[in-house]
């Protein structure tokens, strides 16, 4: 299998494993991802953290030996699966965390902007190289890309194409923060400052930015006082504000 599906602590640990193509998202790899993700949203998993096999590269992107023999149709179609798959990572339940570990280019790059927290190995590479293969991303980068850097930086990468590497992707908010040391080691670290918490509230949390991006602020306000409001409708509400006045380390049921 190109895509391992397995657990660690309380983590998912999703590992692309094609190293001699550098990871490179054929359809059956987009396929297994999509499956895998299905899985993830069914299991226990606090938190789901996405890597790369070998130590070159993340992901470099979609594959272009397969695609460059594709008619029209099947690219859009194989587009639309893109899209789709990392849509669904994108609305999974739990936070995923994607470990760059080397390139992660094109739709690589486009797995990590779908994932809720990206963190960057100092051999970090990244970039919309697509303008160079006389295309445009397809995977939700035109889209991820300027929500998270602005449309200038944004515009700026998918224009001319260029190479990121770990110290500017973290200056400009590209990654969340540059690690050392082994990948999933270096994401479960980045897990366990959450998944402690209450699980159906992290959810809300989530929810609540992810419509920042989408609504006016108004509107968002609204989508945040009903998801605030949810939120005190949780066992685990009343558990953070009893531990917080007993002095004792909060006990959550995610209820
Ligand atoms: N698709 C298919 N195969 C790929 C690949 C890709 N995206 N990237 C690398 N490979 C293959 C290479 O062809 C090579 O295979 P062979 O040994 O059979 O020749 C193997 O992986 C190792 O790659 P290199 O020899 O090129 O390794 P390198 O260290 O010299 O260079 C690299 C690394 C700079 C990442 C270079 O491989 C590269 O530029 N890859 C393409 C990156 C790219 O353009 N990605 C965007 C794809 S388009 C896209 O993703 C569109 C979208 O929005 C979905």
């Amino acid at each position: 299998m190109s895509v391992e599906l397995t657990t660690r602590e309380t983590c998912a640990v999703l590992m692309l494993n094609r190293p001699e193509a550098l990871n490179a998202l054929s359809v059956a790899v987009l396929r297994q991802i999509d499956e895998a993700l299905e899985t993830v949203a069914k299991s226990r998993a606090r938190a789901l953290i996405i890597t790369g096999a070998g130590n070159k590269a993340f992901c470099a992107g979609a594959d272009i030996k397969e695609f460059r023999q594709q008619a029209m149709l099947d690219s859009k179609a194989r587009t639309e699966l893109g899209q789709a798959t990392f849509a669904k990572l994108d609305r999974l339940p739990i936070a995923s965390i994607a470990v760059i570990n080397g390139y992660a280019f094109g739709g690589g790059l486009e797995l990590a902007l779908a994932s809720t927290f990206r963190l960057a190995l100092p051999n970090a590479k990244l970039g919309q190289p697509e303008i160079k293969l006389g295309t445009i991303p397809g995977y939700g980068g035109t889209q991820r890309l300027p929500r998270l850097i602005g449309e200038a930086r944004a515009l700026e990468l998918i224009l001319t194409g260029r190479t990121v590497e770990a110290a500017e992707a973290e200056r400009i908010g590209l990654v969340n923060r540059i690690v050392e040391g082994d990948a999933v080691e270096a994401g479960l670290a980045f897990a366990r400052e959450f998944t402690g918490y209450s699980l159906p509230v992290l959810a809300l949390a989530r929810a609540a930015v992810q419509r920042a991006l989408d609504l006016p602020i108004h509107e968002g306000l609204k989508v945040e006082a009903d998801l605030s409001t949810l939120s005190f409708q949780t066992r685990d509400a009343d558990e953070g504000a009893a531990a917080f006045t007993q002095k004792r380390k909060a006990r959550f049921v995610d209820a």
